[in-house]
């Protein structure tokens, strides 16, 4: 990897594919971590010395002493959340101080983005199955260039009432359309700007770092929350997110130019979940789908839902290594599969009559169509915890080896438990070199 270029990671699936744990590992090589899009609606749990992290907003890089982590413009911001993720961080004993820099430009979410979004779900007659998190209706509020930023928060009292009035058309639009009693508007937009004053410090025009930082030489790690079938543009579209969770959001969300990217690294699971609705091409429902979700304890770590799992599908796997331009492929989980006899991976699909390798823009063509499949032998032994290559079972490496063939890119690095250094490289030409 050459100096002054930054690695993006993404996740190839519908999220949850492990990228807290990957970009955990791969911080301690980079000086600065940066999110991109997405909010507090991202589950990233990491393990590190038995201690259970979840992070919702603020990026995984924070845990790892001497780090940066940075929320970009193309995050939506929770002070109230976010407040509370500092909170548990510095209680478990990791200090922050100027180790976080929120960009002037991200925009905030509302309490009124979360009633909203619930009440705008129940009317819906084909839910779309969101976090409530307010992240949709944050991001609408910022195309109709009528949202709240960060940088706003500085004039405390400019802030308080472009709140009140945010607060009294919102008020409107809620009785209008959702029925929807008046609030205390007074009382809740005290309560906010209080939380939102804390972020005043962190608040940095962070593209000017970044592109500072490249220019000297420093590493900078940006880390995709979400997935690429979850991407607004690129997901299976409306049961996708709100925001560019594809690498290509990094260069907007952070403001960095494209020529700064030197890698895209993709983390698939070595299966497949979804939490919420929309089309699952190679789900498995029933007691198949259900050991899988009790032996990859596949519930959401945002929703507490169960997730719906199913065999990797390479049809999607290949469609997310285009439209990312994937360096690297990191497959997580793969202990999960040991003890499978027989792995199936999807490999075409076949809707009104013909078969195609291509993934399909429509969702209710996706719903439908019938996939093929390859099936493997499984290794039916231990690979939990392994951390080298050469202790992999025979067919456990033909089985990532189909999964490069496949998706047509190499993989560097396989994630054999949840700890940091239950991992194993087979390729570390993507590190920085110091
Ligand atoms: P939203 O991002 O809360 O608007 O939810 C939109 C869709 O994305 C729903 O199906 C959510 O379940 C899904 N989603 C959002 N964030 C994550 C995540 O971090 N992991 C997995 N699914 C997510």
């Amino acid at each position: 990897m050459s100096k002054g270029k930054a690695t993006i990671v993404v996740g190839v699936q519908w999220g949850d594919e492990g990228k807290g744990k990957v970009v955990d590992v791969l911080a301690e090589h980079f000086d600065i971590v940066a999110r991109y899009q997405g909010g507090a609606n991202a589950g990233h749990t990491v393990i590190i010395d038995g201690n259970k992290f979840l992070l919702q907003l603020i990026p995984t890089g924070l845990l790892r002493p001497g780090k940066i982590a940075v929320l970009g413009n193309g995050v939506v911001l929770d002070p109230p959340a976010l407040l509370q993720e500092l909170e548990t961080v510095q209680a478990a004993g990791i200090s922050v101080g100027q180790r976080l820099l929120i960009s002037e430009r991200a925009h905030l979410i509302l309490p009124y983005h979360r009633t909203h979004e619930q009440a705008a779900e129940a009317a819906r007659a084909s839910k779309i199955g969101t976090t409530s998190k307010g992240i949709g209706p944050s991001y609408e509020d910022k195309a109709g260039r009528r949202g709240l930023r960060a940088g706003d928060v500085r004039d405390l009292a400019g802030f308080r009432q472009k709140c009140l009035e945010a607060f009294a058309e919102k008020q409107r639009v809620a009785s209008a359309l959702y029925g929807h009693s008046a609030r205390d508007t007074v009382r809740q937009v005290d309560e906010y700007v209080s939380k939102a004053r804390c972020i005043i410090p962190y608040l940095s025009d962070v593209s000017a770092h970044l592109n500072q930082a490249l220019d000297r030489g420093q590493t900078v790690l940006f880390e995709g929350a979400q997935g690429t079938l979850l991407d607004l543009d690129h997901g299976t579209y409306p049961f996708v997110t709100s925001s560019n969770a594809t690498a290509g959001g990094a260069c907007t969300g952070a403001g960095v130019g494209p020529t700064r990217i030197g890698a895209v690294i993709g983390v698939s699971k070595a299966y497949a979940t979804r939490v919420g609705s929309g089309p699952f091409p190679t789900e498995v429902t029933g007691p198949e789908g259900e050991k899988l979700r009790e032996r990859g304890s596949e519930y959401g770590s945002v929703t507490g839902r169960p997730r719906r799992c199913g065999w990797f599908d390479a049809v999607a796997a290949r469609y997310s290594a285009r439209v990312n331009h994937l360096s690297a492929l990191v497959i997580t989980k793969l202990d999960i599969l040991d003890h499978l006899a027989e792995i199936p991976v999807g490999v075409e699909y076949e809707w009104d009559g013909k078969r195609s390798t291509d993934f399909p823009a429509e969702a209710e063509v996706l719903e439908r169509v019938k996939v093929r499949y390859e099936v493997l032998p499984g290794w039916l032994q231990p690979t939990f915890g392994l951390t080298d290559y050469d202790q992999l079972p025979a067919k456990a490496k033909a089985y990532l080896s189909f999964l490069s063939g496949q998706t047509g890119v190499p993989i560097v690095m396989v994630s054999t438990g949840p700890q940091r250094d239950q991992t194993l490289w087979m390729d570390r030409s993507l590190l920085p070199s110091r």
